[in-house]
């Protein structure tokens, strides 16, 4: 018999009630390494789904995410999970929280399967549910094949989801992952983005990367670091209003394009065959004969904010 409605409508509610609790607030947080302030009074508020974290190079990123995850003393402020400061809470929080770091430190002589088993005792996952769950991770990051291999034998983008696994092991209520999809090749980078739009409904996941559209997919929210300051957070949406009306399109002949590219700020590049070149371009006012304005993307907002970037794109 299906259950009634009314036990469904209580479990939506338990379900709404549960997101709307759930909050990870970041009051003020500072850390300085001698006079340099890698990460300077960050105040934002992470609640249930996805959230970007964008920077370039250096903004403190890395630095954010590690006090975030209890491993690094904030030079001053505080991260208060649920309205309870995380470093008063110990085992609870770890138990409670998930994190990839950029530089992964395995252990090589493990076999993948080895090192998870490891891993989940580590995190006091229980011990009926540790083979399950591990199966089913080595299953959705494609690595079923190889967990009998070394982890010293694998390749990069296989460490890389080996990390991620060890993340999810016990389907952490906070996850925190610091580049997750670097070094992974384009058909893992839609996978592990259904993973994690999957995994994020109840609970927090924050994620950093280079790579735009890593997070333009799958991330409701983003915050976006400068000079250890979040200058910006917001929906895609949101974020990108403030360019509207400047990123433009236009064609350009092939042998002109290299001048354009010195003058202009270009963000992408399409060869349409005849000696022609289409250019999407950031600026103020058109700078070609046809320009015509087209939506912009977040990765436009990312060359508008950070200009001397390089894009890194998908499949790179
Ligand atoms: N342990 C440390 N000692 C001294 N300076 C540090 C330390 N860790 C980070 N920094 C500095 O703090 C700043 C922020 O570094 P962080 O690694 O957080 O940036 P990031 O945004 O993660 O960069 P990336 O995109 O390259 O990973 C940088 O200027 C860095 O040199
Ligand atoms: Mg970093």
């Amino acid at each position: 018999m299906p259950p009634a409605r009314s036990t469904i409508v209580r479990g939506i509610e338990q379900v709404r009630e549960r997101r709307k609790g759930m909050e990870l607030r970041i009051q003020q947080l500072s850390k300085h390494f001698k006079d340099k302030k890698a990460v300077d009074e960050v105040s934002f508020t992470l609640t249930a789904g996805v959230w970007g974290l964008l920077g370039a190079n250096g903004a403190g990123k890395t630095t954010l995410m590690r006090m975030i995850a209890d491993l690094t003393a904030p030079t001053s402020g505080a991260v208060f999970y649920d309205g309870i400061e995380i470093r008063k809470m110990g085992e609870t929080y770890r138990n409670l929280f998930g994190y990839l770091p950029q530089d992964f430190g395995y252990s090589r002589d493990f076999t993948v399967k080895d090192y998870l088993e490891y891993m989940a005792a580590l995190k006091d996952v229980p011990i009926k549910e540790t083979a399950g769950r591990i199966e089913r991770l080595l299953e959705l990051l494609t690595l079923s094949e190889v967990r009998g291999e070394k982890i010293a034998k694998l390749s990069g983008g296989m460490r890389r989801r080996v990390g991620i696994a060890q993340a999810m092991l016990n389907e952490p209520k906070v996850l925190v992952m610091d580049e997750p999809t670097a070094g992974l090749d384009p058909g893992e980078r839609v996978r592990f983005r259904n993973l994690i739009s999957e995994f994020s409904h109840d609970r927090i996941v924050l994620i950093s990367t280079h790579i735009v559209s890593d997070v333009e997919y799958i991330a409701s929210r983003n915050a976006i670091m400068k000079a250890g300051r979040i200058v910006d957070i917001g929906t895609t949406q949101e974020l990108v209003r403030q360019i509207e009306g400047k990123v433009w399109e236009g064609a350009v002949s092939v042998e002109d394009l290299t001048e354009y590219e010195k003058r202009l700020r270009v963000v992408s590049r399409r060869d349409e065959g005849h000696g022609l070149v289409f250019i999407r371009y950031l600026s103020e006012k058109p700078e070609l004969p046809k320009s015509a304005t087209v939506p912009p993307r977040l990765e436009d907002l990312y060359l508008w904010l950070f200009p001397q970037t390089v894009l890194e794109k998908e499949g790179n």
